[in-house]
């Protein structure tokens, strides 16, 4: 049986709730996972068999850990069946919710040394009310500026459930293939 390491990098849980919705559905299928924080110190990733990273964008990019986790096992990640995804409020947008069109993954595929085999975006969550006050005021502007929920008392999610778990399904059949060669 593949063991399964799905890792995030979220700041206000979005993300660690994608993943645990992944988590579940592959449990569901009878395998083998496991989710943890990408600083997880206790975390041994090359005791893995399949590895998934899941990070959301802050202001334009996906945060610095992201890149040095990336950068930190390179070598693991091209030698195992792998998996990245985004999380972002573009993503919301027809047009700009698949990792062909979506801005953030297209940069991310492009100047990432690491070539994941599968790659998702999906659209993230907007809770005004969590948000530090620099932070709110920061993601209203975006909105303001990309056409979304202004109204500081917002709090959707918009995230596309059966998308997530396509996803997860998709992550199940990773490196099924060449094992089966
Ligand atoms: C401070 C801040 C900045 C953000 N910047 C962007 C951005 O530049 N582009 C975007 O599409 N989404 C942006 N978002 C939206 C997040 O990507 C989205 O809310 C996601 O669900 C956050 O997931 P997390 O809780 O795992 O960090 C931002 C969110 C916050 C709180």
């Amino acid at each position: 049986m593949h063991k399964t390491l799905l890792l995030y990098h979220s700041g206000y849980g979005h993300t660690r709730k994608i993943v645990e919705r992944i988590r579940a559905r592959l449990v569901e299928k009878g395998v083998d996972a496991h989710a943890a924080p990408l600083d997880d110190e206790n975390l041994e990733p090359a005791e893995y068999d399949r590895i998934v990273l899941g990070a959301s964008i802050r202001n334009g990019k996906h945060k610095q850990p992201v890149h040095a986790f990336i950068e930190r096992h390179r070598q693991l990640l091209e030698q195992r069946p792998s998996g990245f995804f985004s999380v972002n409020l573009v993503a919301r947008k027809p047009g700009k919710n698949t990792p062909e069109t979506n801005p953030y993954v297209k940069a991310f595929i492009e100047k990432c040394p690491w070539k994941p085999d599968l790659v998702g975006v999906f659209a993230g969550n907007l809770d005004y009310q969590r948000y530090s006050f620099m932070d709110r005021n920061i993601i209203r502007f975006i909105m303001w500026l990309t056409r979304g929920p202004t109204d500081p008392q917002t709090n959707r999610e918009f995230t596309d459930w059966d998308e997530v778990d396509r996803f997860a399904d998709a992550i199940a059949g990773l490196g099924e293939r060449s094992r089966a060669a």
